[in-house]
């Protein structure tokens, strides 16, 4: 057994943890550059806790500068274990309305101007993302969410998109009616990639805040109707983060589904080279 280290990266909407023990800003540094900010740790129900603003304090990074190999790489080295992204997104589902949580377990990746792998050359590896996120963390969010009494989506294919512009409706009806694709955000990847590559449990809380454009009797998406449902969903996110010490332990065996055991055979590079 090791200890948990929940870590948790905020989107636009959540930018600290309520009443965590000791807490402090540390800053990281970290081979690829500066995270998107210091990282908040302490400790919540005895468990220890770690917080990073995604796109930093005052929203300073776009969905693409934010640098996301340096934040994962900043909270390995803070010693966490587990990483719970919290973050806005569209709907391309009647079902799945704004105000609704959705656990997402499938990404289709559309970015295309980010940084996305520790590997390269020197040392080339290749994980698997069959199963992008972890089911062991995702389970502990689903209830964590349903507790806070949140309407919520368990699975979910998330389109990642670079932005920062949002989708044409042409796009939109595209990524829901051919694509099979659930919500749309800007920044889930390449950051699950990355958290597999660190070999870390990742879970995603997507908020729903809107129809994208597709929705005949939904206006196109702009930002005013994202932060306005993003206030109204505020404290239900941080519930929700706060209920996940108690649901995860301190302490943690491991990952059942190998995700801390993810470049066992994923290297390719012989240690001679
Ligand atoms: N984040 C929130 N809503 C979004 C949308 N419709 N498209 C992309 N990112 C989003």
């Amino acid at each position: 057994m090791t200890s948990t280290k929940i870590a948790v990266i905020g989107g636009s909407g959540i930018y600290d943890i309520d009443g965590l023990e000791g807490a402090q800003w540390t800053t990281v540094e970290t081979p690829w550059g500066a995270p998107s900010d210091a990282i908040l740790t302490g400790s919540l129900g005895g468990v220890e806790m770690a917080f990073l603003p995604r796109h930093g304090r005052g929203h300073v990074h776009s969905p693409t500068t934010v640098p996301y190999r340096a934040n994962i790489d900043a909270l390995k080295r803070l010693g966490c274990t587990d990483v719970i992204s919290v973050s806005a997104c569209g709907s391309f589902r009647e079902e799945m309305a704004p105000g609704d949580f959705v656990i997402v377990d499938q990404f289709i990746d559309r970015t295309f101007a980010r940084e996305k792998s520790f590997f390269g050359t020197g040392c080339v590896a290749h994980v698997s993302v069959a199963h992008p996120t972890c089911e062991r963390l995702s389970d502990a969010c689903e209830t964590a969410a349903r507790e806070t009494g949140v309407n919520v989506h368990r699975g979910g294919t998330y389109l990642a998109m670079e932005g920062p512009q949002f989708s044409t409706l042409a796009e939109s009806n595209m990524y829901r009616n051919s694509w099979g694709a659930d919500v749309i955000g800007m920044t889930n990847m390449p950051e699950a990639k990355l958290a597999r590559e660190a070999e870390l449990c990742y879970a995603s809380v997507a908020m729903i805040t809107d129809y994208d454009s597709w929705h005949p009797d939904h206006g196109e998406v702009d930002v005013t109707e994202i932060i306005k449902t993003l206030q109204g969903n505020a404290a239900n996110a941080r519930d929700l983060v706060a209920r996940l010490p108690a649901l995860l332990g301190a302490t943690r065996a491991p990952c059942p589904h190998g995700c801390d055991r993810a470049l066992e055979y994923a290297i390719m590079t012989s240690p001679e080279a």
